[in-house]
């Protein structure tokens, strides 16, 4: 018998219709929702509303428990979620740039450091990690999660599961994670959030299940449908994928929940007459629990006690969530201490770790004659953009609990790193002007907002503002060294703005530490060590432009004219995926692979050489790409499939291995399924997905 099934069996039988699609209803709780109390203590009282997704005190959500607990017949807990994206309080870095430290172990402890003071906050469940593969960073939404590449994604959905979710579900400082948005939200027509996906299930299948998988398998316990229609279904009410492909190819046994009002959409997209209409295809399909709207509340009785639907689909639903909230101890623990807020967030602890994580997430784009770090004996600095001063913008999207007040700004983290220097702030372009020829380092900050990136934030150009461009401008003819920081959600178009200064940083919303970690940088107190997880394009047509993209008959090429190119843009992007410069440099010899004709299912063994070569000690993320060199098929050009960060002393040399599985060497067809050819590979070990040292196996089937 699986853990608590009696009690869930019993309980179940003693529950009506009502209160089991109580257990399937999650109510918004916040200002949007009016008073909490007043709008939902009766349904409570009733048993009919199952979870919040709030933003409310400890102290409220233990009252709400109490009746809940206490007044309603059964006396079922409530579930408390909301979106913990990157912290709940002390605010890490966007996920997009927390992916570019490579770093899974960082990325465990910041999901932990969120759990423990969410927890403590009184939170069960947190509607994170975001697993979406985002290849065309028009997409706002691209900022929360680990941008283009399916394997490192899913190294990371691993991670966050692990960090949120511990070994128990049931320990205190845990929150249940929920891997969303089923399935492909990012591959949304144009970038446009909420648009339709049209995609072969050979895509789907390679490219955007598999993080799904990796979370699932790390014991995620929760999914959440996406808003858009994919090949035509709406995926809240999407059977194929919610059933066929998430429950039975998956192996997923946990809840479904909606996104927010995804069911009741389903009538605005014409798939659904009405709202019963939208409730009956939503569970039907194997959405268990509706976020925000009451389709469910108000018609699944009826079309349960009229036959429309079998009541057994109901019972399993709402099995899967009297599990959740069995397995996470509530009816034992159903309320939090009121304590433990004050002393377990925004901790010293949490903020040591997220100005270490904010650091590793920082991308040096470019560092012309070493003009980063910058000199011991500067006595004047101008920090000049409107983003320098934010202290707001550093929070990002999705910033949970967390307050622009206790963000450190960019400008004054430069204040406190470089307290023996003179810091000026500029008014406007003319100000900056006039004070850079006083300074001996100029500090330029350009970039998004906080709200230019994230849900509903599609951009179709990814320029700079006019003003950013004319700062920058302004500043490169003063004649000093311009180092110029990007602080933003997405991948830039920054082709013009980099020839105009001698550094580029690449700063994304780094969160409460953000101007600490920046200074730390700037003053060579530690080495850049991020590598960008999405390509940079080097021109706004150029997006969606992604370093896997399959070998075409025609490969782009300067010198003839029938080749996959744009005839008004250059044919690479501005910074690959993968790249990321040091203040040192390393590198790569002796590449060695043991066996080089294999078996599919062996592993494969082998090493590199990693040197560094400069002045700085420094982390490297060393990575490691396969081709296929013929397929039945047409394969990308190169996939990631093993990378491996190492700390390297200057002048020193290590010796770095790698094993890999060859069994995830194949690919899917439309056929045949899942199909490992026995090939040609190329393996690749590089800084960046390009170049690098190159080395061929023969695996055998
Ligand atoms: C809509 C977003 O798409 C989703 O990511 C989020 O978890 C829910 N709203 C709840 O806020």
């Amino acid at each position: 018998m699986r853990q608590y099934e009696e009690q869930i069996e019993k309980l179940l039988s003693q529950m009506t219709l009502d209160e089991k699609i109580g257990q399937l209803t999650q109510m918004g709780a916040n200002v949007l929702y009016g008073d909490i109390f007043e709008a939902n203590t009766d349904y409570i009282k009733r048993g009919e509303i199952g979870s919040f997704i709030v933003g409310c005190t400890p102290t409220q959500l233990n009252e709400l428990q109490r009746i809940a607990v206490e007044e309603s017949r059964l006396g079922i807990p409530l579930l408390f979620a909301k979106d913990v994206i990157h912290g709940y309080r002390t605010i890490f870095p966007i996920p997009i740039a927390e992916s570019c430290t490579w770093d899974m172990n960082l990325a465990e402890k910041s999901a932990y450091a969120a759990a423990k003071e969410a927890s403590a906050s009184g939170l069960h469940w947190t509607f994170s990690p975001m697993v979406d593969i985002a290849r065309d960073s028009r997409w706002g939404r691209i900022a929360e999660g680990a941008g283009e590449d399916t394997y490192l994604q899913c190294r990371i959905a691993e991670a966050k599961v692990k960090g949120y979710q511990g070994d128990d579900i049931a320990d205190r400082d845990r929150l249940i994670a929920c891997a969303k948005h089923f399935v492909a939200y990012g591959a949304a027509i144009g970038g446009r959030d909420y648009n339709s996906v049209d995609m072969s299930l050979e895509t789907l299948y390679e490219i955007y299940l598999p993080p799904f998988q990796a979370a699932i398998d790390a014991g995620a316990e929760s999914v959440m449908t996406a808003f858009h229609d994919f090949n035509g279904v709406p995926c809240t009410g999407n059977e194929y994928l919610l059933k066929t492909v998430l429950r039975e190819n998956m192996g997923f046994d946990g809840v479904v929940i909606s996104d927010s009002c995804s069911v009741r959409e389903l009538v605005v997209h014409r798939m659904a007459r009405d709202e019963a209409e939208a409730a009956k295809y939503s569970i039907t399909a194997g959405t268990d629990v509706e976020m925000h709207t009451t389709t469910y509340r108000e018609n699944l009785k009826k079309l349960c006690e009229n036959g429309e639907i079998d009541v057994r689909i109901v019972d399993d639903a709402v099995r899967r969530v009297l599990s959740l909230k069995f397995r996470k101890g509530l009816f034992d623990n159903p309320y939090v201490d009121e304590t433990r807020e004050k002393k377990e967030v925004f901790t010293a602890e949490n903020l040591d770790l997220a100005l270490k994580i904010a650091q590793d997430s920082i991308v040096l784009l470019k560092n012309e004659n070493q003009s980063l770090p910058l000199a011991k004996n500067i006595k004047k600095i101008l920090v000049a953009g409107a983003l320098a001063y934010s202290k707001e913008d550093m929070l990002g999207c999705w910033a949970a609990c967390g307050k622009a007040e206790e963000c450190i700004s960019i400008y004054e983290g430069i204040k406190n790193r470089f307290a023996e220097c003179e810091i000026y702030k500029a008014e406007d372009i003319d100000d900056a002007v006039i004070k850079a020829a006083a300074c001996d380092a100029v500090i330029a900050v350009v970039g998004e907002t906080r709200d230019m990136s994230g849900e509903a934030k599609s951009r179709a150009s990814q320029k700079l503002s006019k003003e950013q461009s004319l700062l920058l401008s302004a500043l490169s003819h003063t004649g000093k060294t311009l180092i110029t920081i990007v602080v933003a959600g997405r991948p830039l178009v920054l082709t013009e703005e980099e020839k105009l200064c001698s550094s580029m940083i690449m700063a994304w919303h780094l969160g409460t530490q953000a101007g600490n970690a920046l200074a730390n940088i700037l003053a060579g107190d530690v080495s850049p060590s991020g590598k960008l997880t999405t390509t940079f394009p080097s021109a706004d047509g150029q997006t969606h432009m992604y370093y896997n993209h399959n070998n075409t008959g025609k490969p782009a090429r300067d010198d003839f004219f029938a080749t996959s190119k744009y005839i008004d843009a250059p044919i690479k992007p501005l910074y690959p995926f993968g790249y990321g410069l040091s203040y040192t440099t390393f590198s790569y010899n002796n590449l060695k692979i043991n066996n080089k004709d294999l078996r599919v299912g062996e592993k494969l063994y082998g090493s590199v050489e990693i040197t560094n070569t400069g002045d700085f000690d420094g982390a490297e993320v060393v990575q490691l790409y396969i081709s296929q060199l013929y397929a039945r098929k047409v394969r990308p050009v190169r996939e990631l499939k093993w990378f491996n960060k190492v700390f390297i002393r200057k002048g020193e040399t290590i010796k770095v291995e790698f094993e890999l599985d060859t069994s995830t060497f194949g690919y899917y067809n439309s056929s045949a399924g899942y199909v490992n050819d026995g090939e040609m590979f190329k393996i690749t070990l590089s800084p960046s997905s390009e170049g690098g040292l190159e080395d061929i196996i023969n695996l055998i089937k």
